[in-house]
């Protein structure tokens, strides 16, 4: 559905995109992470057509965003990275205007108009001034304005950036919604609305994509974590045991609580068999295993991977 190829951006004597390329299947909704700066917004403009790449090309169910602007228009709801609403205009007024700039027949609008209604949980405001809603509700008339032509692929630009926590997760509810029926590209800095509603994660960085792949094909990156372990039995006998059987690995206390202990082994390039040697010693010696998880990798952890170093960066320019 959408195809981008070595996209490049220069503003003035500033390179924003070094040579962006990816693909997105219908239906896949797309994650597209990466820190303050790093060209997101700038990728989604190209493709919205509201800003001209430097050099490189992007199609939207095979229409190219330079020479067929508007044909890919039409296939795309954009939800920009600031709102731009009509504040003095009612909710159905603005949604009205908006099919009508989007060249929606006239016999569809009033249908196409109650869906994103619908969809977007507008109908007790719909007779309100755009000025009088909250943020959260402005960003629903903001989903609502870019699903009402009906576009099969969606472009939001950080939609729950500002709002509290309770319209965050009426608007990632939203959100998985909309994923359900269109194509989708999502750039958010919430980690955990990617978890929740994105097939696959982009991470782009100072204008580069550094990952691009599912989320257990990016955690699977990670060195694997370190294990944590509850045991009932006398401490210093316990990591004595280690240090003979676990050559290699470091073990530390990490709480006492009670009458158990709990260690952290850290298995270095130690892979699996850590442990099923650590249950074993302490199973053999007759101790108590209460608790032996290994530590996950979480999206955090490859974002801050594959991204540290742009605070440097900003510094320098
Ligand atoms: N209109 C502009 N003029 C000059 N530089 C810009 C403009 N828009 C963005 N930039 C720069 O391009 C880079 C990428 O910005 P942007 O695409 O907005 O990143 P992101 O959305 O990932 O935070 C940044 O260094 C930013 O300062
Ligand atoms: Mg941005």
């Amino acid at each position: 559905m959408i195809e981008v190829e070595r996209l490049e951006k220069w503003y003035g004597f500033a390179q924003a995109l070094k040579g962006i390329s990816f693909r997105v299947a219908t239906g896949e909704v797309i994650g597209f992470l990466g820190p303050n700066g790093a060209g997101k917004s700038t990728t989604m403009k190209i493709l919205t057509g509201f800003l001209l790449p430097t050099s490189g090309r992007a199609t939207v169910d095979g229409f190219d965003v330079v020479e067929d602007s508007l044909a890919v228009r039409r296939r795309i709801g954009y939800l920009p990275e600031s709102t731009p609403l009509y504040g003095e205009m009612r909710v159905d007024e603005y949604l009205r205007f908006c099919t009508e700039i989007r060249g929606v027949p006239a016999s569809r609008c009033k249908a196409a108009i109650a869906r994103a209604v619908e969809l977007c949980g507008l109908e007790r405001v719909l007779g309100k001034d755009i000025v009088e809603l909250s943020k959260g509700f402005r960003q629903r008339v903001g989903l609502a304005q870019a699903i009402v032509h009906e576009p099969p692929v969606l472009i939001l630009d950080e939609p729950t950036s500002g709002l509290d926590p309770n319209q965050i997760v009426e608007v990632r509810k939203l959100v998985q919604r909309l994923g359900a029926e269109h194509t989708v590209i999502l750039s958010t800095h919430y980690l955990q609305e990617v978890e929740k509603s994105c097939s696959r994660v982009i991470i782009v960085h100072q204008g580069r994509i550094v990952a691009d792949g599912t989320q257990q094909e990016l955690l699977a990156t990670q060195p694997s974590g370190a294990l944590r372990a509850r045991v009932r039995g006398p401490e210093a006998a316990v990591l004595a045991r280690c240090a003979e059987l676990l050559p290699g690995c470091a073990v530390a206390v990490a709480e006492r609580t009670g009458d158990a202990v709990e260690y952290r082994v850290d298995v270095g390039s130690a892979g699996a068999p850590v442990e099923q040697a650590f249950a074993r010693l302490v199973v053999e010696n007759g101790f108590d295993l209460l608790l032996l998880e290994r530590e996950r990798a979480t999206l955090e952890d490859v974002f801050r991977a594959l991204t540290l170093g742009s605070e440097k960066e900003v510094a320098r320019a």
